[in-house]
């Protein structure tokens, strides 16, 4: 039997251990877009927050799936669990439903005829965006516009030098405005979301650019880089984390070389001083507008 997992599952949903990960936020999975048609016996999909990003989940899963098929989808009751019955009945199919550990749950066999697919395909596709003039995809951070912290440090920007990286990158919107100084030799894009890397390699064709879907706490910090750009995430799995953040500007420090320099953009809630502090010598705020601070931190 072949078994494919989307997300981690709270271990009270007993979530299969050898199914293959298929999730965009996991470094090194199968994309879900790939599997073909009627092909997999069991799906197990930890369901999204997004509502638009749900049911392009649950679309490829239940077009993954054999006739006979089972899924097992579950969703926190307020990040999409109360609206999962609705959407399973958009698509026509029959289930059972539970509520467990304040998430609900409902298991189906996939039936032979399945309505909708193609239109919610679609709906969470990557696309152009109008306006942005970007690709993007539901699910990406800010994903159909400028978020406002990003259009700051765009802003505050001086013109970098050397080679660099994009902690973070999203869709490539710092990026963009980061190889505007030609005195950049090299750009890395670093996001933990294959959807943002995969947007952002399209959107960013410099030839001065790599790209990497990994997450950045992992990155081996070698040292040598003249520069770190970034506008950290707060959030792990939908719940504030600061230390998300806190862990980005330690690995900045770690990435540069001694001199080198790191723009960071943050909500000006988030307690960054003290890491800023300790890791770097000289930290500079440079702007506080609109409820983000910039910091300029020299290694
Ligand atoms: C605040 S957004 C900034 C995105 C982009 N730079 C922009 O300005 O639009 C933070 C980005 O970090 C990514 N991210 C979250 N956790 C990560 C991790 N552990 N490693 C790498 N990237 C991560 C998110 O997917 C998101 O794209």
């Amino acid at each position: 039997m072949n078994s494919l997992i989307y997300g981690r599952p709270p271990a009270v949903f007993d979530p299969p251990m050898s199914a293959q990960q298929t999730s965009p936020l996991i470094p090194g999975s199968m994309a879900l877009e790939d599997v073909a048609p009627a092909s997999v016996d069991e799906i197990t999909l930890y369901a999204p927050p997004g509502a638009i990003e749900r049911r392009y989940a649950l679309a490829l899963a239940l077009r993954a799936l054999k006739v006979g098929g089972k899924l097992d989808v579950m969703a926190p009751k307020d990040k999409g669990g109360s609206r999962l019955a609705k959407e399973l009945k958009g698509f026509g199919v029959t289930f059972a439903e539970e509520a467990k550990a304040h998430h609900r749950r409902a298991i189906l066999t996939r039936p032979e005829t399945v309505e909708g697919l193609d239109e919610a395909i679609a709906a969470g596709a990557p696309r152009v965006v109008a306006g942005l003039d970007a690709w993007s995809q539901p699910g990406v951070f800010a994903w159909d516009r400028i978020d406002n912290g990003t259009a700051l440090l765009a802003d505050a920007l001086p013109a970098l030098k050397g080679n660099g990286i994009d902690l973070g990158c999203g869709y490539g919107a710092l990026a963009t405005v980061v190889l505007r100084s030609a005195a950049v030799k090299s750009l890395k894009l670093v996001d933990l979301d294959r959807r943002a890397v995969d947007a952002a390699k399209k959107n960013v064709t410099d030839e001065r650019v790599s790209f990497d879907w990994a997450d950045v706490r992992l990155l081996e910090g070698e040292g040598t880089l003249d520069f770190v750009v970034s506008n950290p995430p707060f959030h792990d799995g939908g719940i504030e984390d600061k230390r998300l953040g806190q862990k980005f500007i330690r690995k900045s420090a770690e990435l540069l070389k001694k001199g080198g320099v790191a723009w960071i953009v943050a909500n000006r809630h988030l307690p960054y001083e003290n890491d800023l502090n300790e890791v770097f010598k000289r930290v500079n705020m440079v702007a506080d507008q609109n409820g983000f601070k910039i910091f300029e931190a020299v290694k």
